[in-house]
């Protein structure tokens, strides 16, 4: 009996070594919701012109940035025309219905500088190539911000920034999760954006 017990718990502890840990993964919302979300994001980029919100990321011409989680593109846009043509934005998010609209607003726009990628976390970018990287309204949204930040550090370059911003967030709890890891390092807050740098 006391064997068998003895069995029984080498097995799990083996169990719990060798069986990999689960990560959890972020999946695309329901279209519904979706379609939800950019009626009521209509709303609030009448009330709060999305170009506002990026000069408070201090984005320049020429840069190189990364919208991360950019839902129909409303950053995405007024990011592509902060930096123009010699610029480029990435914009990435898990759902299809993201890219479509990020694709057809800047095909109305006549941006020629962006980038959509379909991705749950990793961009697929080259390494240290991103000057700022846009987190906005997202932050609420991860699963695992663990790994997307890690993923952000990377292609971000050394002397770039992140940019977040998520009102379903305290201010302290925003500059935990971002710094929690050891990646990223709190610079400063500009009214609602904060900034942080890599370590
Ligand atoms: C609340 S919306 C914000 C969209 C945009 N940043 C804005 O503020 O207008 C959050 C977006 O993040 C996307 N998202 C959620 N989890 C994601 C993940 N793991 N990777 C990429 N995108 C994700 C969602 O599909 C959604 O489009």
């Amino acid at each position: 009996m006391k064997f068998h017990f003895f069995i029984l718990i080498l097995i799990f502890k083996i169990g719990v070594l060798v069986i990999p840990e689960k990560r959890e993964k972020d999946k695309p919302m329901s279209k519904t919701h979706f379609k939800f979300m950019i009626k009521h994001f209509e709303k609030r980029d009448k009330n709060y012109p999305p170009n506002l919100k990026i000069e408070k990321t201090k984005i320049k011409k020429g840069n190189f940035v990364l919208d991360y989680g950019c839902g129909p593109g409303s950053y995405t846009i007024a990011a592509a025309e902060a930096v123009g043509k010699t610029g480029k934005v990435y914009a990435a998010d898990i759902h299809p219905l993201a890219i479509e609209d990020v694709k057809k607003r800047a095909e109305k726009r006549g941006l020629c500088n962006i980038e959509t990628i379909l991705t749950e976390c990793n961009t697929k970018l080259e390494d240290n190539t991103v000057d700022v990287v846009l987190l906005l309204d997202i932050f609420h949204h991860l699963s695992d911000p663990e790994n997307i930040l890690r993923e952000l550090y990377r292609v971000l370059k050394d002397n770039g920034w992140l940019s977040v911003d998520d009102h379903h967030l305290k201010d302290d709890q925003i500059i935990t999760k971002v710094t929690n890891y050891g990646l990223f390092k709190y610079i400063e807050k500009k009214d609602e954006v904060f900034t942080f740098m890599k370590i």
